[in-house]
């Protein structure tokens, strides 16, 4: 099994323009692999651009806010790499990330890349129950369509467990922007079928 570190990512067009979102980053010997499903701006920025930052958000609601239509999030320029990188006032750090090469692929291009730069902007003492609950959640958000509903509703309701013991007020904002998500789907999909 692959050892993967689900950081926030940031990619940047030839206008400097950035693409922030969650992407798993798979270990590849000293290297990483980053996996963007088609269609993803992330893909033709690393055409353009190819390099990357992924970021350990320290506030888990970028993460949430970023699969739930909340992507303004602040960047900075990258101190290693061409391009920006989300601001350091919201990460534990930074993996500076350079494209070596690209396998080609219709639905997931696998850009494998050489770590530039480690950057450690605090001494991270990890995420508690709340933050790897709302981490679980986001990224069960972005498979509605592929998972079987009874399968989200029991890890949704177990994931709910860790947020009404550990969960702060940011954790509960993040929290509460996913289930919106996952109701909005729920009735969108009750609404199909009832024609
Ligand atoms: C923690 C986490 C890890 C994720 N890893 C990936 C990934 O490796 N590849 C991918 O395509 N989507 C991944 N996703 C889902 C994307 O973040 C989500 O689909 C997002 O909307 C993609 O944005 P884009 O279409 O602009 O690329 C992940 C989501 C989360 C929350």
């Amino acid at each position: 099994m692959a050892f993967i570190l689900e950081t926030v990512v940031v990619t940047t067009d030839a206008a400097g323009t950035a693409h922030i979102a969650p992407y798993g980053l798979i270990a590849d010997g000293d290297g990483w692999v980053l996996a963007p499903f088609r269609p993803s701006p992330a893909i033709a920025n690393l055409a353009e651009n190819p390099f990357a930052v992924a970021s350990s958000p320290r506030d888990v609601r970028v993460i949430a806010g970023c699969v739930t239509g909340r992507r303004d999030w602040p960047t900075e320029p990258a101190d290693h790499v061409p391009g920006r990188r989300l601001s350091s006032d919201h990460v534990h750090a930074h993996l500076e990330l350079a494209v070596e090469s690209v396998e080609e692929d219709v639905q997931r291009p696998r850009f494998r890349c050489r770590v530039v730069e480690t950057v450690a902007v605090t001494a991270w003492p990890g995420y508690n129950r709340a933050q790897n609950a709302v981490l679980e959640a986001a990224i069960l958000s972005t498979r509605l369509d592929m998972l079987p509903p009874e399968k989200i509703e029991r890890e949704i309701a177990y994931l709910a467990i860790a947020i009404e013991k550990t969960a702060g007020r940011a954790e509960r904002e993040a929290w509460g922007w996913i289930i919106d998500r996952i109701e909005a789907h729920n009735t969108r999909t009750h609404n199909n079928a009832a024609g």
